[in-house]
């Protein structure tokens, strides 16, 4: 079984061709840094138009690095939401006309679902298992137990951590995206020179709050003496700000852990997915807890966080299996959540 996937929800381009045999044919990704830098995040109108610039010729490059034509395919994966709907539509459009001219069936992905199946691509993870997916517009806790099936234990009331990470670069002058600079300033930083509020943590559930963290980050940037920023400055804030994320992370995951153990007794498996997993000092926080916990943590590799066409690809391929592919009349969505009997996030209390 051979998929093509693309992926168009924010600000990269990208399709891919993988197997059911977990071969990744071809992995092509054109990410729109450039263009959105200058206003030091996405703009969703010009991410529209750069996805409609690009998306034919990123496809047609994954195919022949695959070596096959559309004839080939087993089917067309594509991130039908949630994202910014002007990529998505072009993405789905898409891979709807090819889906149509070649005869093949499309599969309509939810983009969160692809970050959390890929630990099933690379690490031939077996359901349930317990995922924290932190991507730049989500953060939440789930029980992945199949396809399609999902039991979320908590999200966030506010922000994203991406979203902190993306922020907290821009007030420390970092530009965007975030999280890389936030995580390289870190590395030569002194975690303990800023006492930053840890939201939520040691509260029960398992929701997280990032707003106040941000604030925080910007009130002590405001104290510090006028003037530019120096290095030591940024390096230290930088690395008080991961610790911080680390430390709600860790706290609100060992929650989840015993949501999860409650559930599902002879499962050990802690993923996590998303943009933010390339971050290797969150990773190193998160395998210390799954280590006392009695897990195993299985994080992608950093370019598999990020979003790419073979986490959508890989997807196509699971619902592929299971008979679940889509009508070519299938609408586009900003929003689309994977659990969608979820009660709302608790409201942060006061
Ligand atoms: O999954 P993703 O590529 O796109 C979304 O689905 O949102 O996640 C993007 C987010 C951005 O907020 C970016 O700053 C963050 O992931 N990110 C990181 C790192 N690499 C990307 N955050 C922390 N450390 C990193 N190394
Ligand atoms: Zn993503």
């Amino acid at each position: 079984m051979i998929v093509l996937g693309i992926e168009t929800s924010c600000d990269e381009t990208a399709a891919a061709v993988v197997t059911d045999k977990r071969e990744i044919k071809s992995n092509i990704v054109a990410s729109q840094l450039a263009e959105h830098r200058p206003y030091g995040g996405v703009v969703p109108e010009i991410a529209a138009r750069s996805h409609l610039d690009h998306t034919d010729r990123v496809v047609g490059e994954a195919m022949d690095a695959a070596g096959i034509g559309f004839g080939q395919l087993d089917g067309v994966a594509v991130t039908g939401g949630p994202g910014l709907i002007g990529g998505v539509i072009v993405g789905v459009m898409t891979a709807k006309a090819i889906a149509a001219v070649s005869a093949k069936p499309v599969i309509n992905v939810n983009h969160l679902e692809a970050h959390a199946l890929t630990a099933r691509l690379t690490d031939d993870v077996a359901f349930p298992y317990l995922l924290l997916l932190v991507t730049g517009g989500h953060c939440q806790l789930l029980i992945v137990e199949g396809v399609g099936e999902y039991v979320r234990l908590g999200t966030t009331v506010d922000d994203a951590v991406g979203e902190a990470f993306d922020k907290t670069a821009k007030m420390l002058g970092l530009g965007y995206p975030g999280g890389p600079a936030v995580e390289a300033a870190a590395i030569a930083g002194d975690g303990s020179r800023f006492d930053l509020p840890r939201p939520m943590k040691g509260r029960q559930g398992c929701d997280f709050s990032f707003s106040g963290l941000k604030t925080a980050v910007r009130q002590r940037v405001a104290r510090l003496p006028a003037g530019e920023l120096t290095a030591k400055d940024i390096a230290d804030l930088s690395a008080s700000f991961q610790d911080a994320v680390g430390d709600v992370l860790i706290d609100r995951a060992a929650n989840a852990l015993d949501s999860f153990r409650a559930r599902h007794r002879d499962a050990a498996t802690l993923v996590v997915a998303g943009g933010v997993a390339a971050n290797q000092y969150l990773r190193k926080r998160l395998d210390g807890l799954a280590g006392r916990e009695g897990f195993r943590l299985v994080a992608p590799p950093v370019e598999l966080c990020t979003d790419n066409g073979v986490m959508v690809a890989w997807a196509g391929i699971e619902r592929l299996r299971l008979g679940l592919t889509d009508a070519l009349d299938f609408a586009p969505r900003p929003r689309w959540p994977l659990d969608a009997d979820a009660p709302p996030a608790a409201r942060l209390p006061k």
